[in-house]
């Protein structure tokens, strides 16, 4: 038998196959379900700060403007989930879901304020999370704002939120960043036990009939693996204790077979399990095990690293080096027109 056991943030998980963010996971029914299909630890969705916040203020107006309207109107309002409401919504997920499941259970953060990303955590760290993930989905729009500026805010971020909670930290990065690994050291120094690669960007659209922007969540494909799998390659021998997670275009057993074979300890799936449904991990997992076995390695922590930028034959395959080499190795699919 195949030993799949790994490290992830210091937890000891069965498999390195980890249900991401996703509405998969905002649920206890498929959390359960996730969990049966084999998912080796789940990260819930994101706490989006703006979004609790206002949930909390709607309902503030609501309750003062029926106060003083009709005072006594308050004895008929009827009782009120004040439990599915801002945070206490997340709140009593990660507790439900700590309460119901075995394996680890990540909650998510998404702040706007330093003391908003501090306190969340805090939150979900009291409601029973094993580990937090920060979210730093953010887009650095502002033309007086410099690069530096904003990794900088992101450091911060970090720091605070690593001194105020005792679980293990991950943080999801973005790939728009401009040194990538400068960054990713960073952002261990400033505390995170992990590193999640990469946040998905949605690409907004327009519409040609209203003229409107149409916000468009599009599922991935195995293609988009590739941007993780170069990065996790060359971070892993740059930063060897520190847990590194691919996300974005993990599908099949093989595509993670190769996020670990460049130095994942685990990876992350939603596209597929929000296409295929849970039961997709447990095909996952087979293939993934299939193409362990037929290698001869006998665990996921034999095979893990071994195409690392540092063990690959090839390590200019990483890097510019290669980039003359892939140009030119396009073949045109047809003869092009004279
Ligand atoms: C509908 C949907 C909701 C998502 N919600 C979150 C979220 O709340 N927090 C987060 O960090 N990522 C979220 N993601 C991103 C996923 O966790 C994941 O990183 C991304 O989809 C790339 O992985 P994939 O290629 O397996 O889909 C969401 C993705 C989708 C499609």
């Amino acid at each position: 038998m195949t030993d799949l056991h790994t490290t992830y943030l210091g937890l000891p998980l069965r498999s390195p196959l980890v249900a991401s963010a996703s509405p998969l996971t905002g649920h206890l029914e498929s959390l359960l379900a996730l969990q049966r299909s084999g998912a080796a630890a789940v990260v819930l969705p994101s706490l989006f700060e703006e979004e609790v916040e206002e949930e909390s203020l709607r309902l503030h107006d609501q309750l003062e403007t029926g106060a003083l309207s009709f005072p006594e109107a308050t004895d008929f309002f009827p009782a009120l989930e004040f439990d599915d409401i801002g945070p206490m919504r997340h709140v009593k997920l990660t507790a439900a879901a700590k309460d119901a499941l075995s394996v680890p259970v990540i909650a998510s953060i998404n702040g706007t304020t330093p003391s908003g990303w501090v306190h969340y955590a805090q939150l979900m760290q009291e409601a029973g999370a094993d580990a937090i993930e920060l979210n730093l989905y953010a887009v650095a729009a502002d033309p007086w704002r410099s690069g530096a500026s904003v990794e900088d805010g992101y450091l911060e971020v970090v720091r605070l939120v690593r001194g105020a909670i005792d679980v293990p930290l991950a943080v999801k990065l973005s790939p728009y960043l401009s040194s990538t690994a400068h960054f990713a050291r960073r952002v261990v120094e400033a505390g995170a036990d992990g590193l999640v690669l990469f946040n998905r960007f949605y690409q907004p659209d327009i519409d040609l009939d209203t003229l409107g922007v149409l916000p468009r969540v599009e599922l991935s494909d195995s293609r988009e693996l590739r941007l993780p799998l170069r990065w996790i390659g060359i971070l892993r021998t740059q930063l060897p204790t520190t847990s590194l997670a691919a996300t974005t275009g993990v599908h099949s057993g093989l595509d993670a077979a190769k996020a670990l074979l460049v130095g994942a300890d685990v990876v992350m799936m939603t596209s597929a399990l929000l296409r295929h449904g849970p039961a997709h991990l447990t095909r996952v997992e087979a293939e993934l095990v299939g193409w362990l076995a037929e290698r001869d390695y006998v665990s996921v922590a034999q095979a893990r690293g071994s195409t690392s930028h540092h063990k690959a034959t090839d390590p200019a395959g990483f890097e510019r080096a290669n980039y003359l080499r892939t140009l030119a190795s396009y073949r045109p699919v047809q003869q092009l027109p004279d």
